[in-house]
């Protein structure tokens, strides 16, 4: 036992660390390389964080600007099976990666909606840009909180995009829902414990998790599959 003890502290251990360490420099790596050749395929730029405070939101909650990996991304767009009669939200786009993903599939609109007039800009020199079908995008200016998500099918946020823009977001897709009444997927980014605020919906299920990912699926309940 003492000689086992000696040998994990000295060799097993410190060869465990390295192993781990090199590995998340290879998915780091794997990863950077995905995104480069995805952006150069799109002909988009979204990567970087972009923290700066300029516009503010309804509830001062708005959080950082930080692009969903591409890794996940897809096992999103493989989950989702776009139809061509989906509507798409990006609550919170930033400059567009996920809608411009998206739009290279087969769905009627995809619409991102952001904050910051920085991202907007940059995400409008993207649709410039963009190898697919741009007409199939919107960028709208706006805050969340003061958003009508009409006609929207399937609604992303990554994490709470601040708590009361998340609540009073979720206030009025219920409204609309009421309106006009159809099967809707809210797909979440789980940061922030985002899921608590979606618990308090009784008009929403947690349907799934996107697998290998922290992608919550959340459904409304009368048009569960
Ligand atoms: C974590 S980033 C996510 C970017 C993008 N959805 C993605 O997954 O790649 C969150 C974005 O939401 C925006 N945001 C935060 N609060 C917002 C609000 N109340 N209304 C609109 N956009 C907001 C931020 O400016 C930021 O660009």
């Amino acid at each position: 036992m003492r000689l086992y003890n000696i040998i994990y502290q000295l060799i097993l251990y410190p060869l465990m660390v390295i192993v781990r360490h090199y590995y998340g420099l290879f998915l780091h790596v794997k990863e950077r390389m995905l995104e480069q050749r995805q952006e150069k395929l799109l002909g988009i730029k979204t990567r970087g964080l972009y923290r700066q405070k300029e516009d503010v939101s309804l509830f001062g909650d708005e959080t950082i600007y930080a692009p969903l990996k591409y890794s996940e991304l897809f096992k999103m767009i493989e989950y989702l099976k776009v139809k061509e009669s989906d509507i798409f939200f990006d609550l919170g786009c930033g400059s567009g990666r996920v809608i411009f993903a998206l739009a290279c599939h087969k769905i009627k609109k995809a619409i991102g909606v952001e904050l910051r007039k920085t991202l907007v800009d940059r995400a409008l020199t993207n649709q410039q840009a963009f190898s697919g079908d741009s007409s199939k995008v919107s960028i709208i200016h706006q805050d969340v909180a003061t958003l009508e998500l009409s006609d929207g099918t399937i609604i992303y946020t990554m994490g709470s995009l601040g708590w009361k823009t998340t609540e009073k977001m979720l206030e009025s897709l219920k409204d609309d829902l009421q309106k006009n009444p159809r099967r809707i997927r809210v797909i979440v980014y789980e940061l922030d414990r985002a899921h608590v605020i979606y618990e308090r919906c009784d008009w929403l299920n947690h349907n799934d998790s996107i697998n290998d990912t922290v992608l919550e699926v959340w459904e409304n309940s009368q048009y569960r599959n």
